[in-house]
């Protein structure tokens, strides 16, 4: 139980890490103008969404791991409002994931201003989600 905590964890922190990390690329890639800066952040976009993918899918492995072999925390009120909260952090994965197809195909009609709040959501999620599984508080 403890192995599989620990690797939730460590890739929860590879998953925030990109998180936060991309909108804050698109709020300098929203500002850029010359096709060259505008080329580097593409490829530095795509390589980091990778990444993302690859923390979100193994904190979800792994948390599903403790699910199935611990299915009594599936009784729990606070579990379930996790689990609220992780769909929508996985819908604002897939939200930033289209957000680098249209900035790849040079489609972007969003302000930088726009992105800079759009880069404060995973920060409600994370203390959210974290509270709620370190408090346990209902
Ligand atoms: C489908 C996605 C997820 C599932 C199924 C899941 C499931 C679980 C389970 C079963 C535990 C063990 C709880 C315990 O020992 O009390 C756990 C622990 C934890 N999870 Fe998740 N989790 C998911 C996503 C996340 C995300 C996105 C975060 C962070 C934002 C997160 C943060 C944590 C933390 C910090 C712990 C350790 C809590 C403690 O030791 O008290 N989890 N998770």
């Amino acid at each position: 139980m403890l192995w599989l905590k620990a690797f939730h964890v460590i890739f929860m922190v590879t998953w925030f890490a990109g998180l936060f990390y991309l909108p804050r690329l698109f709020v300098y890639h929203a500002s850029a103008s010359d096709g060259q800066t505008r080329a580097t952040f593409k490829v530095m976009e795509r390589k980091l969404l990778v990444m993302c993918h690859i923390g979100a899918a193994l904190t979800i492995l792994f948390g599903t791991l403790m699910l199935v072999l611990w299915p009594a925390f599936l009784q729990l009120g606070w579990m379930h409002a996790k689990l609220l909260l992780v769909a929508g952090l996985i819908g604002y994965h897939v939200w930033c994931a289209r957000l680098v197809g249209q900035f790849a195909r040079d489609e972007n009609q969003r302000s930088h201003l726009w992105f800079r709040w759009f880069n404060e959501v995973p920060v409600l999620f994370l203390i959210a989600i974290v509270l709620l599984a370190i408090l346990k508080p209902f």
